[in-house]
Order: C-alpha cells, then structure tokens, then sequence
C-alpha cells in the first residue's frame, strides 16, 4: 500500500515525539503492508516552529535512519498545507511543499467551515499547473452536511482523500456517515492513514478501512485508492475519473 499522507517525522508536529517513536511507527507501517509513505507535516508547525532546509535534513536523517534499521518501506517528503488565502503565494516561495515533489498537493479546508476565499484559492493553486488533494473531506463540517461542495472540487480536476479510521468509526459517527456516502458517490480517490503514532489511535493500518470501503464499492475500487492511484499520482501521471454521476 501507499500512504500519502502521514505524520512520522519526530518532533515537528503533533506526530511522534522523538527518532524512536518514528522508527516503532515506520516498522509497524511495513507489518501492516505499507510500501511508501509520503511524510505530510502540516505546514504552520514547519513555518512557525523549524524550517524547509532543517525539514529536509530531518527528512533525510530519518530515512537514513529506516534505511540502517532495515525498514522496507520507501519514504518520501511532502506537507499538509492548510488552506489559507496565501497558500498560493507560500507555494511560489517554495515554502508550500507538494507531495514528493510531484504536481500534486495535499491540501486541509478549515474543518468547521468551507470559507469564502477557498474556491479562490483552490483554483488558484491550480492556475499554477497543481492538482490540489483535499485532505478528509468526511471530516469536514460543512461537507459532512452537504457532499455537493466536494462534488464541485471534484468536477474541476481536484482530488479527495479519505482517512482510514473515518470509515472504521474512529472519527465519530458523523464523519463516518459522510465517507460512506462520498465513496458511494465517487468522490473519493484516496485513502490514508493520516497516521500520528505507532500503536494505538492514529497508527498506521489500513487493512479494515479497505475492507469495509470494499463492501461499499467493490475490492477493485477499495484496493486502487491505496494501491494505484497514489502509485499513479507519485509517478506524476494523470489522474483522471469519469465524473460522478449527479
Ligand atoms: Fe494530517
């Protein structure tokens, strides 16, 4: 499986404390069949609190790491860029990472409310050649009341991607209740762990969210949201679905 999006990097965000802790969560990853992982810090805490060049050498230093420890699982750099009206402007200052330096970026809505300058923003982003992939949509308030707002990102170009434990329940019953009518409806590209910790709540496991996303849409749409699609996104293919039907 493929996971592009996960907090693993030690002591940058709300993701594991220290090296240690990565590297638990890293071999739990590979035992529960994880080939690559995107590391997805969120934006503010890299901005506020470090810096792209020590991201990078963090980056480096934990693969390095994995590499020593034996840990098969091929990592890469991305971010979980919180939408704001200078996301755009933070992208051209190359401070705005995508995923793995593809055209793709994962993008995170204001969970309480689809803001105003959001469309704005997004297409802006895309004006600039991204594929904007919009983090949990199912766990947002005003998409958990009504899917059409997804469904209008969705037919201009943008993607969707799910967190696991949303389906399982993790989330509550109202995110769970949307990620189920959003795969039903075809909005949904991705799944991922989102993972923060190696054991527990938020570690990384996908393998009961596949299943139950199986029982809704079939084992081959189940297994392409965490096997070829993001396999086709890191290889910066085009990722192009029929459109839902209305
Ligand atoms: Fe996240």
């Amino acid at each position: 499986m493929l996971d592009l999006h996960a907090h693993f990097l030690p002591g940058v965000d709300d993701g594991p404390r220290a090296l240690a802790d990565t590297l638990a969560l890293l071999r739990n990853a590979a035992t529960h069949g994880f080939q690559v992982m995107v590391a997805t810090p969120h934006n503010k805490d890299v901005w506020l609190k470090s810096s792209l060049p020590a991201l990078r050498a963090l980056f480096e230093e934990v693969r390095e790491a994995a590499r020593q420890a034996g840990i098969p699982i091929e990592l890469h750099l991305g971010m979980e860029n919180h939408l704001e009206p200078d996301l755009p402007q933070r992208v051209d200052e190359g401070l705005a990472l995508t995923l793995a330096a593809t055209r793709s970026i994962l993008v995170e809505l204001p969970f309480n409310q689809y803001p105003l300058y959001a469309d704005d923003t997004l297409f802006a982003l895309q004006v600039r050649g991204l594929t904007p992939v919009i983090a949990h949509p199912e766990r947002q308030a005003d998409i958990q009341r009504r899917p059409q707002i997804l469904r209008a990102l969705v037919e201009r170009g943008m993607l969707a991607q799910v967190t696991g434990e949303s389906i399982t329940g993790e989330f509550g019953p109202e995110a769970q209740a949307s990620v189920r009518t959003l795969l039903k409806q075809g909005l949904v590209h991705l799944m991922a762990s989102d993972t923060h910790a190696p054991e527990g709540r938020r570690s990384p496991q996908l393998e009961k969210a596949v299943a139950a996303a199986a029982q809704l849409i079939g084992e081959q749409r189940a297994r392409a949201l965490v096997e070829a699609t993001p396999r086709a996104i890191l290889n910066g293919q085009a990722v192009s679905f029929p459109l839902p039907e209305r």
